[in-house]
């Protein structure tokens, strides 16, 4: 935390957001669907390449205050499994952007700490993105602080199907096919995110309603953040009013929360009429 009031200028509206954020309760692992970058061109007539052009800005702005916040994972949606469906030379735009970010941000993934992980059927990339993501996981591997997830060529449903195969081909080659049983652990550390918390906030840009597909295992018990604001406009001001919000939602993860509630649902529970047998 102490790292990112560093930055800022004393007095300002991004200061006293981070201030009034309470370092304890920070969400461990944040999870954003970056979207609107179509829509960012549109209003400015300009072909929708441009918007993903200026969504790399925000990318940068965002994965540089989590590491400095101390936030412990960062997952990005980049790419679905269904962008496939965009024109050709849209989709050449976006491994253009993503190699031109990586090349670009290398001293500042190392500078902070950052490791990066490539999540997704990473197989069904272009050789040349392959290899530069390989290259940037390798050389992030041994760094102590963030895991940046980028999502590409992922979709959530994918993913859980890819674990349950991995996991079958696992017990096929150690002859244990048969007493092989799945339960949520197992399960879960056979996802791209093993070992790594569960997002405790997914914020989605652009004011969609919708989970499209990402992390549908990974987040049962996040809290979900909806901006109108379109990914290219996304800054650190926008980031900290998200923490701020989460930092107000009541977390009960299916129980109740513990407060004297059992005192007000007494005389509910006594009006509740029982059927005659
Ligand atoms: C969704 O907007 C955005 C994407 C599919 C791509 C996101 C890519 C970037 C922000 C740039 C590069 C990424 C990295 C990690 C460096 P959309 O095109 O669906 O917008 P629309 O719904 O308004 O059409």
């Amino acid at each position: 935390m102490q790292a990112l009031l560093d930055t800022l200028a004393p007095g300002s509206d991004e200061w006293k957001l981070a201030l009034s954020l309470d370092p304890s309760r920070l969400p461990a692992h944040i999870a954003v669907i970056m979207d609107g970058n179509g829509r960012w061109a549109n209003q400015r007539s300009l072909p929708r390449v441009a918007g993903h052009k200026a969504g790399v800005e925000p990318v940068r702005t965002t994965v540089e205050s989590c590491a400095r916040l101390g936030i412990g994972s960062l997952t990005l949606y980049a790419f679905s499994v269904e962008n496939w469906k965009r024109p050709q030379s849209e989709v050449e735009t976006l491994w253009r952007l993503l190699r031109y970010y990586l090349h670009r941000e290398m001293p500042a993934l190392m500078k902070n700490g950052i490791r990066f992980k490539a999540i997704g059927r990473i197989e069904g990339l272009p050789p040349s993105v392959r290899h530069e993501l390989r290259e940037v996981m390798e050389r992030t591997a041994a760094n102590p602080g963030m895991t940046l997830n980028v999502a590409i060529n992922y979709g959530g449903r994918s993913e859980i199907v890819d674990a349950v195969n991995a996991l079958l081909d696992q017990a096929r080659r150690e002859g244990t096919l048969d007493r092989l049983r799945l339960d949520e652990d197992l399960l879960a550390s056979a996802l791209h995110t093993a070992g790594q918390p569960e997002p405790d906030l997914l914020i989605r840009t652009s004011g969609e309603m919708r989970i499209s597909n990402f992390l549908l295992w990974q987040i049962a018990y996040a809290e979900l953040y909806v901006t109108e604001t379109l990914w290219p406009d996304f800054d650190r001001k926008e980031l900290l009013c998200a923490i701020q919000a989460y930092q107000k939602r009541d977390r009960r993860f299916g129980g109740i929360h513990a407060s004297g509630q059992r005192n007000l649902d007494e005389p509910i529970l006594e009006a509740v009429p029982v059927p005659a047998r």
